[in-house]
């Protein structure tokens, strides 16, 4: 196992998953975590991030002096080289311009184990400010930059390896063979960290902890959830009951369709139609977080109850996955709720039932490639993350059934023709939103006066931040015209061509 100590890089992550496809199993953890922590997990090395401080500052991310001891390897990345070269002694200074994007690096001692046969000049990714002037007593300088500047340091009696660029980073050539190095040549890594070998390792535990235990969970449909219930089926079948609510709130015949999967799947489910307590409940509401709210209380209601129907369960399944359990760790630091999120996960303390996550430690791609394993079908697996409060948060301004209908409609039409041109799997969430805003428009010889439809299509890495996708002209105007002929209660449409920040995603 190698660890990753976390200063605050948005890059973080990535790091944990290269290190993962590399075939090494990885955590993160946040830089202030004591060395005994650390140590009990016996890691073969340790990687300290980037991070958008500054070590000059007081109150910068620093890690425990025991990491630098020379016990377990260590590679500092970016803000982690400066951060090792201040705590031993060298030099930090603010550089006269910043580095940022594609810069070219030499090596410049070929005997350094972090570039063992990687070939010189190659180009690489930056993103810093500051820079190591002088590294600290006992390091070497393995490569500088195009300009002069130190690029990696390290020192092999102390096993530590520091580089001012991220091999993580695509950009970044040859970065998996300097990981490499980094795991196998100077950490002594194995390599044994496999899915196929996580599967068989997992439907066991979950058969050790839970016994002939009983398993509720929801499912909503989506990848966590579903991967998550596929696997637990394999360790218990149908000791594990599912319920999937119907809140009609979901997209055009969504519950039919997913339903028909988790048959095929062999899934027990429990299907709870609660269309008319949701919408009667929503009724005349038009606020999104009072919408959600109420999504949410309504949601445990109903689990709740069918819950206590089928009775005896002792166990709670939830698909959380490695970055949930990353962000609530960090809850405390970044505290700006933006929008509250009421997924599956929010279920009551009070049912006092044991938690059963066995994908916490998954990352998205992950638990994609364990889905397709189990056989969980593709719909699952590629299909565009959807809010847990669904249309609720899409058909701003009042939520009723003939709006819905509308949103549905106009929603088909988008998906359909994107998925004809081939570009669902590249786009992360594409959808219409109905806008409470009537236009005057005309048709034939008559006047309509109708309300619009907002076409939405974002590309992202994981919904914390988006880019607007550009979608080819012919195809927008192919939606546009379908919608305002084919639906009824629209008549204009346009395209929403923000990204996140400073828009959100979604609308509401
Ligand atoms: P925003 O709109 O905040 O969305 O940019 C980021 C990601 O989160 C999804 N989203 C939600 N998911 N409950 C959910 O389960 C919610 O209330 C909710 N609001 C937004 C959104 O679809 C996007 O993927």
């Amino acid at each position: 196992k190698v660890i990753v100590l976390d200063c605050g890089s948005q890059y973080t992550q990535l790091i944990a998953r290269r290190i993962r496809e590399l075939g090494v199993y990885s955590e993160i953890l946040p830089w202030d975590t004591p060395y005994e922590e650390i140590a009990q997990q016996s890691p073969k090395g340790i990687v300290i991030s980037g991070g958008p401080s500054s070590v000059r500052e007081e109150d910068s991310p620093t890690v425990p002096e025991d990491v630098l001891s020379g016990k377990v390897p260590v590679l500092g990345i970016c803000y982690g080289m400066q951060l090792i070269a201040h705590m031993l002694g060298g030099v930090v200074k603010k550089g006269p311009f910043a580095e940022y994007g594609k810069a070219t690096v030499n090596v410049t001692d070929p005997n350094a184990d972090i570039f063992y046969g990687v070939s010189s000049p190659l180009q690489v990714w930056m993103s810093h400010w500051d820079y190591v002037e002088q590294p600290p007593k006992g390091f070497k300088v393995a490569a500088r930059s195009e300009s002069g500047m130190i690029a990696s340091i390290y020192n092999d009696d102390l096993n530590v390896w520091a580089l001012q660029f991220h091999p993580e980073v695509w950009h970044t050539q040859q970065g998996s063979k300097i990981l490499e190095n980094f795991l196998f040549k100077i950490c002594k890594c194995k390599g044994l960290w496999d899915l196929e070998g996580w599967i068989d390792m997992m439907t066991k535990q979950i058969k050790e902890t839970v016994g002939q235990d009983k398993v509720i969970c929801g499912l909503s449909g989506g990848v966590d959830s579903t991967v998550a219930a596929v696997l637990t089926h394999k360790a218990i079948g149908d000791n594990l009951e599912c319920i999937f609510v119907d809140n009609g709130l979901l997209r055009m015949n969504e519950a039919q369709e997913v339903l028909k999967v988790y048959e095929d799947l062999h899934l027990k489910v429990h299907a709870v139609d609660a269309r008319e307590e949701f919408l009667s409940a929503l009724k005349g509401v038009t606020d999104p977080e009072r919408k959600r709210k109420i999504i949410g209380e309504i949601f445990i209601r109903v689990f709740e109850k069918k819950a206590n129907e089928i009775g005896g369960a002792k166990w709670l399944l939830q698909g959380t996955v490695y970055p949930d359990v990353i962000e609530s760790g960090k809850k405390g630091k970044d505290a700006a709720v933006i929008k509250s999120h009421h997924n599956v996960g929010g279920l009551p303390e009070e049912m006092d039932l044991k938690v059963l996550e066995p994908l916490r430690d998954l990352f998205k791609d992950e638990v994609r490639r364990i889905g397709a394993m189990l056989d969980v079908p593709e719909v699952i697996l590629k299909r565009h993350p959807f809010p847990g409060p669904g249309l609720a948060v899409r058909c701003l301004g009042e939520i009723t059934p003939e709006r819905l209908d509308t949103l549905r409609k106009a929603d088909k039409i988008f998906l359909e023709e994107i998925r004809k041109e081939g570009l669902y799997d590249e786009i992360w969430q594409a959808f219409c939103v109905l806008l409470p805003v009537k236009t005057v428009g005309v048709m034939g010889d008559v006047r309509t006066y109708a309300e619009i439809v907002g076409l939405r299509a974002v590309s992202s890495q994981d919904g914390m931040t988006a880019d607007w996708v550009k979608l080819p002209m012919e195809l927008l105007d192919r939606v546009s015209r379908r919608i305002c002929n084919e639906v009824p209660g629209a008549n204009r449409v346009v395209y929403d061509v923000t990204s996140k920040p400073p828009s959100t995603i979604e609308w509401e």
